[in-house]
């Protein structure tokens, strides 16, 4: 059941921090990384010369902050594909591929037969599962299930972030093999890490501060979200969920795109979610979010704590739980998912079950 919440979209955010919790800790051990439980030998991530994440929809967002870990931690050459686009792209694969497939569901159709067609080229391929013993698990040669439990709501919430956490333990257990990270750095990492259930559970208590921001948003039409690296990726989903749920039209755009055509749109109609959470991108976040302020946008802007300090109060703020930079992932996409879930609900739509969509994909 729903456990008292009106909507199991609700229920799955509010049981994330559980959700982290079980996802990483039978993956500690002695404060590293340690997927022998599961199977997963260290040669796959020694041996490969390049990864290939490949998902469809949030899955492939949690990919696309893979991403920015894997290039600025491991300076590997990574590549996130579209399940839908990837075969069709003669994408370069071979033995020297490790192929990471994302899914909640285990079953939709495009990543599956990525897969396959992946193994025929030679990768190894590693899945990142929620659904035990679902088709895609059966087709790789190696699996993490998220361990999320149940996904009910069509908007992926748990399943995202428990994926974002898996990626963290690939991206430590990688750097550890591959001489990147010291023991003591590796240790680090996953202390820090290992926060996020705590952290998580703060952005949850400030919840009703959420709730007020989703007001400034509930008339709009068309809606844009700014940010620039990692907070880029996570607006992709942040944006993704609002659209899936409460049909606003919203995109999600790195903040130095905008003046390349998309300002145009910017009106005091568009109001501006803005993630300002990665010190060195800062400053030009600010002149960025001031640029749209100027064309008349309302700004709602999700903004890590310690750097909020000297910023205009003239933005709707909502001031997000310190982690190092390379976390603040974690709550801000708590945040982004609760604000979604507020305009839907606020609008009194069917949160769990948005029009057109269905839970499981499984044509092409
Ligand atoms: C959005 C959403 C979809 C799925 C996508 C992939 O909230 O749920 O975008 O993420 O259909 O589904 P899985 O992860 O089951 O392969």
């Amino acid at each position: 059941g729903k456990n008292g919440y009106p909507f199991y979209m609700e229920k799955e955010i509010m049981e994330q921090p559980d959700a982290i919790e079980r996802t990483i800790t039978n993956r500690i051990t002695s404060g590293m990384p340690d997927f022998t439980a599961d199977g997963v030998p260290d040669e796959i991530f020694t041996q490969c010369e390049r990864v290939n994440i490949i998902a469809c929809g949030t899955a492939m967002h949690a990919g696309l902050v893979a991403q920015a870990l894997i290039k600025s931690i491991l300076h590997m050459h990574i590549d996130v594909d579209m399940a839908s686009e990837f075969m069709y792209s003669d994408p370069v694969i071979d033995e020297k591929s490790l192929v990471i497939a994302v899914s909640q569901s285990g079953e939709t159709i495009d990543t599956l037969e990525a897969v396959k067609y992946a193994k025929k080229r030679g990768a190894k391929c590693l899945s990142i599962i929620n659904v035990k013993g679902s088709s895609i698990a059966r087709e790789s040669d190696y699996v993490l299930y998220t361990n999320a439990g149940p996904e009910i709501a069509v908007a992926s919430t748990k399943a995202y972030t428990t994926q974002l956490a898996v990626f963290y333990l690939i991206v430590a257990k990688m750097a550890q093999l591959r001489g990147v990270f010291s023991q003591e750095e590796t240790q680090s990492f996953i202390r820090e890490l290992q926060r996020t259930p705590d952290v998580m559970k703060k952005v949850l208590e400030g919840r009703q501060e959420i709730h007020k921001l989703a007001n400034k948003v509930l008339e709009a039409k068309d809606l844009f979200m700014i940010g620039r690296g990692l907070d880029y990726s996570i607006l992709l989903e942040g944006s993704l969920k609002l659209k899936e749920v409460s049909y606003i039209h919203s995109e999600a755009y790195a903040s130095g795109e905008l003046k390349h055509g998309p300002i145009a749109l910017i009106t005091q109609d568009t109001p501006v979610v803005a993630a300002v959470t990665q010190e060195k991108l800062m400053s030009k976040e600010l002149s960025n979010i001031k640029e749209v302020r100027s064309r008349g946008a309302d700004i709602v802007l999700f903004i890590k704590e310690s750097l909020a300090k000297d910023i205009d109060r003239a933005y709707d703020t909502f001031h997000l739980p310190d982690m190092q930079d390379e976390f603040m992932v974690m709550p801000a996409s708590v945040a982004l998912q609760l604000l979604a879930y507020y305009v839907s609900s606020d609008k009194g739509f069917d949160v769990d079950k948005p029009r057109n969509l269905a839970k499981v994909v499984t044509v092409e």
